[in-house]
């Protein structure tokens, strides 16, 4: 069976499981963001054990389900839990959920993550808007045969195709405008994709922050790359979760990064509420 059609089976799978709601915005939930699945009303919870060629997390605070209901009155699909390079899968597998969710027909994703911070000026807990990104996890999910049958859209699955808005510019600044309306700023950020797992040396955030990134982590651009390939708006959002390396007082943990996101979750979710009726509403096909 060809990766095609394993995702093509894991979509169908889950397509019977969310019956009748049709998703409009798929969402990926990073390290300590789970808040924001268990907020959905009657939610029908999919554990990602049960999807067809579904690869198991193993990371921990990652429960790996699917949650999908209305956030703002949207129907969303939502990705609790993420695989990572890291932890031993192929850039295939990591990228596998996402190109199931984008199988249901969405217009767009958000992809959230947990991140380092590397400006001057981020405060822990912070949420920043994805502007563009660096890849330096050392692989592009992509390489390999095309395969065009994966594009969702018209102009998409292409061989080559264009990264010059990798993260949609009116998505960011609706959400700009739906933080505003919340009471904070969401600032821009370009994020540094590194593999993981060790967290960075000081060295390394030095070159990272000359080579022009604000934040770092260990996921996301695998999904946006399949995203883009696919022809589905990517809205990226990371949480500071800490200090990058050499900048903060303390060393670096999972359990520091877990409990900032917990800090976070509920501004997240306020955003969304906010922002996916604007989004739902700009993203409607023309006529
Ligand atoms: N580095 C890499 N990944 C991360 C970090 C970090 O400092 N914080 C959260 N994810």
């Amino acid at each position: 069976m060809t990766y095609f059609d394993q995702v093509s089976e894991a979509s169908a799978f889950l397509k019977t499981k969310l019956g009748p709601l049709t998703p409009e915005i798929g969402i990926v939930l990073g390290s300590g963001l789970g808040a924001v699945a268990d907020a959905i009303a009657n939610p029908t919870i999919v554990p990602c054990a049960e999807i067809p060629h579904f690869p198991p997390s193993t990371v921990e605070g990652h429960s790996g389900r699917i949650v999908a209901g209305r956030i703002g009155g949207v129907p969303v699909v939502v990705m609790q839990g993420r695989v990572h390079f890291y932890e031993g899968y192929s850039p295939q597998q990591v990228t596998f959920p996402m190109r199931v969710l984008g199988a249901l027909g969405l217009r767009a994703v958000v992809l959230t993550n947990a991140a380092g911070g590397i400006a001057e000026g981020y405060r822990i807990g912070q949420l920043v808007a994805l502007a563009d990104h660096i890849n330096l996890m050392g692989f592009n999910p992509l390489v390999g045969p095309n395969e065009p049958r994966f594009a969702v859209r018209p102009n998409a699955g292409l061989r080559f195709f264009d990264m010059t808005e990798a993260y949609s510019k009116r998505l960011r600044s609706l959400a700009q405008q739906a933080a505003t309306a919340e009471g904070f700023r969401l600032e821009e950020g370009v994020y540094l994709a590194v593999s993981g797992p060790s967290f960075e040396t000081p060295a390394e955030i030095r070159a990272f922050r000359t080579l022009g990134a604000t934040l770092v982590g260990m996921s996301t651009v695998p999904e946006t790359i399949v995203a883009r390939h696919m022809g589905i708006e990517v809205l990226g959002i990371s949480c500071v979760t800490n200090l990058a390396s050499g900048l903060g007082a303390k060393q670096l943990s999972h359990e520091e990064v877990f409990a900032a996101g917990r800090q976070v979750e509920h501004q997240l979710l306020r955003l969304f509420n906010r922002l996916f009726p604007k989004m739902a509403a700009l993203l409607e096909p023309e006529p």
